[in-house]
């Protein structure tokens, strides 16, 4: 169908939330995706973070085709063995207790914020400014910004945000009647802002003091993207709840909102519930996307082809630079209109997540030549 007829479509009958680029994408295999006309781009965005190993990685392929044909869905009335098998996998390489399955991050986010009230009854939840924890009531609540806020309100009680890079306005904020502090150990959708060690230091022991829990999401940090499968794993602040969603299902739609032993039995029969959360389809691709990102090679060149693509950005004389591994960011005036060149002209997909700058996220199995050719194709916005 022509791009016009689908603009058409969408004005017709999609509510308008999206500011969608005019382009028409019908297949994707590695890091490379094509339009309805043939014409061949480099992803550095991964559909934000999400395609992270790779549009039609032949191991999630299989994986997924499998299981599509042999059961698509039960429910959780029953057992599937991807879901038990993804639960222990998970568990296992974080913090070692239980897992509870979402479709989204932001539903992931609000499990774990019903877990803290449940634990710590109409207890309040401590924020960072410049966070973002997604859209429903409760993350939206935990997301404190202004515009994003406003049109919604009354919002869920008892959030109160704080300055992102002050230790001490963290723990003054936690007090006998904190339930949680929620954290982005590397915030994305504000523009790739690593939260520093103090600040998550502060609130590990704020939590301890005040038996408050420390809920780290990892939705888009984590799963490998920072050449750690956590971005907590950098500092060595241990949450007691995390969220992750996005690259878990490397396309499919999958989170999860892990705890720590000691609060694996807060919610319990009848407390929450999801008709498709932890779908056999969905966990076997998930299962498939960490055979490939839990591996220490792949994480070893999750950091080399970083370092490798955010000194590329410094030489070429781009400003701002920063993030960590996979998750950069740049500085650069009117980026939403850069981004739109880079991705019309230059044919390179990344994402302008405010008026100066620009996010890069490429799927974690991007090659260094891939990373040398997005360099060339960033080349030209200077
Ligand atoms: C850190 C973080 N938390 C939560 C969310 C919400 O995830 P979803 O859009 O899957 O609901 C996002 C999405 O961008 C995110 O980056």
């Amino acid at each position: 169908m022509a791009l016009e007829r689908l603009q058409a479509l969408e004005r017709e009958y999609v509510m308008g939330t999206y500011a969608r680029n005019p382009v028409e994408f019908v297949r994707g295999e590695g890091c490379r995706l094509w339009d309805s006309e043939h014409n061949e781009y480099l992803d550095f965005l991964a559909g934000i973070s999400v395609v992270q190993i790779g549009h039609g990685h032949p191991h999630w392929v299989e994986a997924v085709s499998e299981q599509a044909a042999q059961l698509a869905h039960v429910g959780n009335l029953f057992y599937t063995e991807p879901a038990m098998r993804l639960a222990e996998r998970l568990s296992k390489l974080s913090l070692g207790g239980k897992v509870f399955f979402t479709n989204s991050g932001a539903e992931a986010v609000e499990c774990a914020i019903k877990l803290a009230r449940k634990r710590k009854r109409g207890g309040g939840v401590v924020v960072l400014e410049g966070g973002f924890h997604g859209r429903t009531y409760g993350a939206l609540s935990a997301t404190p910004q202004e515009a994003k806020q406003a049109p919604f309100a009354p919002l869920v009680p008892g959030f109160v945000a704080v300055p992102r890079d002050d230790p001490a306005a963290v723990a003054g904020a936690v007090s006998d009647d904190t339930a949680a502090v929620i954290i982005e150990p590397i915030q994305g959708e504000s523009g790739i802002h690593p939260i520093a060690e103090d600040v998550l230091r502060a609130a590990r022991e704020a939590c301890d003091r005040h038996g408050a829990l420390l809920v780290f999401d990892e939705i888009q940090c984590g799963m490998g993207r920072t050449g750690q499968m956590w971005a907590w794993q950098h500092v060595q602040v241990t949450p007691d709840v995390m969220t992750v969603a996005k690259g878990l299902g490397g396309g499919l739609p999958i989170g999860a909102c892990i705890t720590a032993p000691e609060h694996a039995d807060v919610l319990g029969a009848g407390d929450h519930g999801s008709t498709f959360a932890g779908g056999p389809v969905i966990a076997a691709g998930a299962n498939a996307v960490l055979d490939v990102v839990d591996e220490a090679e792949q994480l070893v060149e999750v950091t080399d082809n970083g370092e490798t693509l955010a000194e590329g950005l410094s030489d070429i004389g781009l400003e701002g630079v920063r993030g960590r591994g996979l998750m950069l960011a740049f500085e650069i005036a009117d980026a939403p209109d850069v981004a739109r060149r880079l991705l019309l002209e230059q044919r390179l997909v990344v994402n302008a997540t405010g008026p100066t700058t620009i996010r890069l996220l490429p799927p974690l199995t991007v090659s260094r030549d891939e990373v040398d050719e997005a360099l060339e194709r960033l080349r030209s916005v200077r």
